[in-house]
């Protein structure tokens, strides 16, 4: 498998550095719906890119695992501004780096779940956006890939965030914000209408996310907590646009799709107490 073409966005942005993902060639989709939009990103996303003043974090770092509705360790200081951080597309170069990052957001192995997913992501064509934190290096990523919404009247383009990470030692400095603004940003450039994700709407509710339910949005899978299941809703979006939520197949190929006993019944168990 070599190194192909971009993901995202951003019409009439050229590509000086011909940012890539691996595995994905996604500058074109014949035959796609016109909303889709798969278009070219490059370079920084969001005016340039994101450039504000900061001071080092220092201790050690507030976690937080995937687990839906599980808040990080609270006391830690929260560092607002980071100096020269860029927010672009991720470039295939970049893969093994990227991966670093997610594996130890998550706290796993470095060919863990998550990692496996990404990869399964890429392989079969179905990212559409990948967007890296940079600031000298890689400190945070986030994931856009292909979803539908199977609407009554045809079925509608959408997408799904996943993953989403910050290294760790660069925790509670707006990189995350960052991320999923410019991701939305994206998405929005690209015309597709939803950007679904499972995660903390404690959190995802800072950046415009609803509840999936509250807009008659069905989630994929029964065992994503409802809370959990979120959309942010796009210039695009119509009231029709709504239904079943459907994943890619490297999704469920890699079972990643969201959570599974004991976990899932203790988020249960938590959310009914
Ligand atoms: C979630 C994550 C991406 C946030 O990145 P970040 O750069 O630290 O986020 P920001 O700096 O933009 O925002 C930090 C704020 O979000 C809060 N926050 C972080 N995770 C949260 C969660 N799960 N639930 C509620 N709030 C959360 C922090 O407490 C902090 O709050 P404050 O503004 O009151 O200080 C990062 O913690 C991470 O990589 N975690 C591990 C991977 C992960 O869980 N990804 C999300 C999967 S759904």
């Amino acid at each position: 498998m070599g190194p192909t073409r971009l993901i995202a966005t951003a019409p009439g942005v050229q590509a000086p550095n011909g940012p890539h993902v691996a595995g994905a060639d996604l500058t074109s989709e014949p035959g796609g719906d016109p909303g889709d939009g798969v278009e070219h990103l490059a370079g920084p996303v969001g005016g340039g890119g994101l450039r504000v003043t900061s001071r080092p974090i220092g201790g050690s770092w507030c976690g937080t695992h995937r687990a839906i509705l599980v808040r990080p360790a609270q006391g830690c200081p929260r560092i607002d501004t980071v100096v020269g951080m860029q927010i672009r597309a991720a470039r295939a170069s970049e893969q093994s780096a990227i991966e670093t990052v997610v594996a130890t957001a998550f706290g796993e192995e470095p060919d863990g779940r998550v990692v496996q997913m990404i990869r399964a992501l890429n392989q079969t064509r179905a990212t559409r956006i990948s967007l890296i934190a940079d600031d000298d290096g890689i400190v945070g990523h986030v994931q856009l890939s292909k979803a539908w919404i199977d609407a009554r009247k045809r079925l509608v383009t959408a997408l799904m965030l996943t993953p989403l990470a910050v290294a760790p030692e660069r925790h509670r400095q707006g990189i995350g914000t960052r991320l999923v603004e410019e991701a939305l940003k994206a998405a929005d450039q690209m015309g597709v209408t939803a950007v679904f994700l499972e995660g903390d709407p404690n959190y995802y509710s800072r950046h415009g996310f609803v509840s999936g339910a509250s807009l008659e949005f069905l989630r994929p899978s029964l065992r994503i907590p409802g809370p959990g299941f979120q959309v942010s809703t796009l210039s695009r979006h119509e009231p029709w646009m709504t239904g079943h939520v459907i994943y890619p197949d490297a999704m469920w190929e890699t079972d990643t799709v969201g959570l599974r006993d004991p976990q899932l019944a203790s988020i249960e168990n938590a959310l009914n107490s």
